[in-house]
């Protein structure tokens, strides 16, 4: 009896300890004003560089899906084998307003705020300016030690079925209606050329384009990027409305009109098409808003370090 009681509470105590140790609020005591200094420093780069919010909303995205929200994406080495290099993270920036935030966070509490809590921060900062939903962030985050470019192998590919996206999401801890929700945040921004390749030129199997891209769409496309592959010419990812974060891109979605091969496919699929990309225009269906900030809040949670894990880094393209 005594014995047992002892051994439950052992247990409650190691599954209290592993559980996430993340909270909002974690520097209200040791870095009061942490959460607003990132806002700034986004809102500012906002300010003069449209490219700003969706930059910083996918840098999150590639920095947790490989190692977990740890910051590793950041780290530059100058060497083929950081994992910033990674063909699956083509295209990622925001690094310099990051290291930003940090240097101002540095000087105002230093050794305090880690690299992998400001990029989560900046994602939601960056949803706000493009006039998206305020959500909580929780913080305590720690940097990660590794960064290698093996580990990314495994990013969600433009080209991946249905089923390869949601085999990645779960294998994260994320389920159908994350990979909707969060697959949504194409809402805003651009893609290059480059992604656009296969679907428009040499679709599988049958070659020619993907014919689930409405009629109206195709030769807009194919103008815009009239060749293969090519990287420096770019196109809105949410047509119509690019600049601001709202539910057309599901729209988009429905009617045709999704630009990624990636979003469309999310509409061949029984599971995503009904339960997801539907239920959110339906009468009194639930709010695409408060279901994009919870999921948010879950992709944030993946493989993070707290407590003694990891480190805080002095700048965020370094270990110490
Ligand atoms: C489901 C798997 C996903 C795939 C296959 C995918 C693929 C892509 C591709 C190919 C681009 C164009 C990149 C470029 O040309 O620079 C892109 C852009 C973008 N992605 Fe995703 N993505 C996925 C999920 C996500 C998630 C979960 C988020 C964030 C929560 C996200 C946020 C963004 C944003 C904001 C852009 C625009 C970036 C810019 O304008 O520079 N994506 N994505
Ligand atoms: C990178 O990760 C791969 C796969 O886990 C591993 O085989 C390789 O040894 C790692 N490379 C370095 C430099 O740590």
């Amino acid at each position: 009896m005594v014995l047992s009681f002892i051994l439950l509470l052992i247990t409650t105590y190691f599954l209290g300890f592993s559980q996430s140790q993340l909270q909002v609020g974690f520097y209200d005591s040791t870095c009061p004003n942490a959460e607003a200094v990132v806002a700034a420093i986004v809102r500012d780069a906002a300010a003069s560089n449209p490219n700003t919010a969706p930059v910083l909303l996918r840098l999150h995205f590639h920095d947790c899906f490989v190692e977990g929200c740890e910051g590793s994406i950041l780290i530059d080495n100058g060497l083929e084998t950081d994992e910033r290099q990674a063909f699956g993270h083509q295209g990622v920036g925001g690094f310099d307003i990051i290291e930003r935030a940090k240097s101002q966070l540095e000087a105002e509490c230093p050794g305090t705020v880690s690299c992998a809590d400001i990029v989560a921060l900046a994602a939601r900062d960056a949803v706000v300016v493009a006039k998206g939903p305020f959500y909580e962030v929780e913080t305590g985050r720690r940097d990660g030690m590794v960064s290698n470019v093996t580990l990314a192998d495994d990013m969600p590919d433009v080209g991946d079925s249905v089923m390869s996206l949601k085999a990645k999401f779960f294998k994260k801890g994320l389920n159908e209606k994350d990979l909707v929700v969060l697959s949504a945040a194409h809402t805003i921004g651009t893609a290059a050329c480059f992604f656009m390749g296969q679907r428009l030129y040499s679709f599988t199997p049958a070659g020619g384009s993907d014919p689930s891209i409405n009629p109206v769409l195709l030769p807009e496309l194919k103008s815009t990027c009239p060749e293969k592959g090519d990287v420096g010419v770019r196109l809105p990812i949410d047509r119509g409305s690019a600049e601001t974060f709202d539910i057309q891109i599901l729209q988009n979605i429905r009617s045709g009109f999704a630009v990624l091969q990636s979003d469309a496919s999310l509409y061949q699929d029984q599971a995503t098409r009904s339960v997801v990309v539907d239920s959110y225009f339906v009468p009194f269906g639930p709010s695409f808003e408060a279901d994009f900030a919870s999921a948010m809040v879950r992709m944030g949670r993946i493989g993070v370090h707290t407590g003694s894990q990891g480190t805080i880094r002095r700048t965020c393209a370094a270990f110490n």
